[in-house]
């Protein structure tokens, strides 16, 4: 492993420099760069046996996410093992929901719980933001503690759940399939769901300023769910949020990613929203959404590929990579590192993105 870990370490030699001391901050901004910069959705996770055996440590997922301490180690455990050039903080979508007085779990399987779904509009309404910084002040902590110990050049993210894949989960009160709770809501009581995607826009902004405060230096806005919308709806009540969650942060000098799950019929509703980086899951052509928006782009290989050989996986990438624009583009997955996979296949997704096999 420390023989593979240094031969990583020498080919992700700077190369030809950037004006931005970090290859993913450059890619961002749609500067040029030697090789495109990789990250990985998820990538501290199940699949890592340091992440398991912290998480048993910690006892819980959720004991893990409100422990800075635990929180930042799990966030640099792939920086140490792979040297990805961006660390995402460790946490989850729906801890900033817990000052809005929203209960939850995580139970092995099956995904995250809301113990008492929010099906009717006056519980909406009851969902005020909270001040800046009340009750996610753990994640401030997680996130100066990786700032300090990341190398210069690898950028750390801030994230949180879009206003709409946020409303998915209040209502349905889990993971869905169809979103039929959901979008019955929107179709039953459009002016309150876009109210209530408009009170989560404003949580949400409040909640992206406390990480940037405490050191994050890109932000992604995960809309994993937007795919179940129409672009009609979508245009008409989440691009308001969003557009709202995103104006927020204009003040503050950091590149802002949106990620669109299973949205290949959203890229041209999203083209006016201020962000800088527009990231896509496999069903949506890379370039295409570059074109269609000016935005950089981040993506997207089928998670699924890493559970193939890797010698098929490097096939996968060095094809995906050879599509992508030559400048603004971040190699990513077009959605989450399933927990299964092999570590020889992140590898050799990396080693590929590097120009290596
Ligand atoms: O990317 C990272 O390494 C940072 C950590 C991160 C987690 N969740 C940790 C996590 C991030 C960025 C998220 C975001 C998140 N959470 C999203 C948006 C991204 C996406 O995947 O679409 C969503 C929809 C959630 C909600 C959520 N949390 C689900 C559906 C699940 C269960 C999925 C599963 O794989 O079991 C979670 C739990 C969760 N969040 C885990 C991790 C590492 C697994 C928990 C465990 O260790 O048991």
């Amino acid at each position: 492993m420390s023989q593979q870990r240094s031969s990583l370490v020498s080919s992700s030699d700077p190369g030809p420099r950037t004006t931005d001391p970090s290859r993913f901050l450059a890619a961002c901004r749609r500067q040029p760069v030697d090789r495109p910069p990789a990250w990985i959705m998820r990538q501290a996770g199940r699949y890592l046996p340091e992440y398991r055996a912290t998480r048993a440590e910690a006892g819980s997922f959720l004991a893990l996410c409100r422990n800075p301490e635990l929180a930042a180690e799990v966030t640099l455990q792939p920086i140490r093992r792979f040297g990805f050039d961006a660390a995402i903080i460790f946490s989850d979508i729906l801890l900033p929901l817990a000052p809005l007085g929203v209960h939850f779990a995580f139970p092995d399987e099956g995904g995250p719980r809301i113990e008492a779904p929010l099906a009717r509009p006056e519980e909406w309404e009851a969902l005020q933001p909270p001040a800046d910084g009340v009750g996610t002040s753990f994640v401030a902590e997680a996130i100066s503690r990786v700032r300090a110990a990341l190398p210069a050049d690898v950028a750390l993210i801030g994230f949180c759940g879009a206003p709409w894949t946020l409303a998915s989960y209040l209502v349905e009160g889990g993971t869905s399939r169809e979103h039929a709770a959901v979008k019955a809501a929107l179709f039953a009581h459009p002016a309150e769901l876009g109210a209530l995607l408009l009170r989560l826009a404003d949580a949400m902004a409040l909640y992206l300023r406390q990480q940037v405060a405490a050191g994050a230096q890109a932000v992604q806005v995960f809309d994993s769910w937007a795919g179940a919308l129409a672009e009609r709806e979508y245009a008409e009540f989440v691009v308001p949020a969003l557009a709202r969650l995103l104006a927020a942060l204009d003040d503050l000098d950091v590149p802002r990613i949106l990620y669109l799950g299973g949205g290949a019929h959203l890229v041209g509703a999203v083209a006016s929203l201020p962000i800088d980086v527009l990231g896509v899951d496999w069903r949506t052509d890379l370039t295409r959404a570059a074109l269609a928006t000016g935005k950089a782009v981040q993506g997207n290989l089928d998670p699924a590929v890493l559970l193939s050989s890797p010698d098929a996986v490097s096939r996968a990438t060095r094809r995906m990579t050879a599509a992508a624009p030559p400048t603004g583009y971040i190699a990513n997955l077009g959605h989450g590192i399933l927990p299964h996979t092999p570590l020889a296949a992140v590898t050799a997704f990396l080693d590929a993105v590097r120009g290596g096999q």
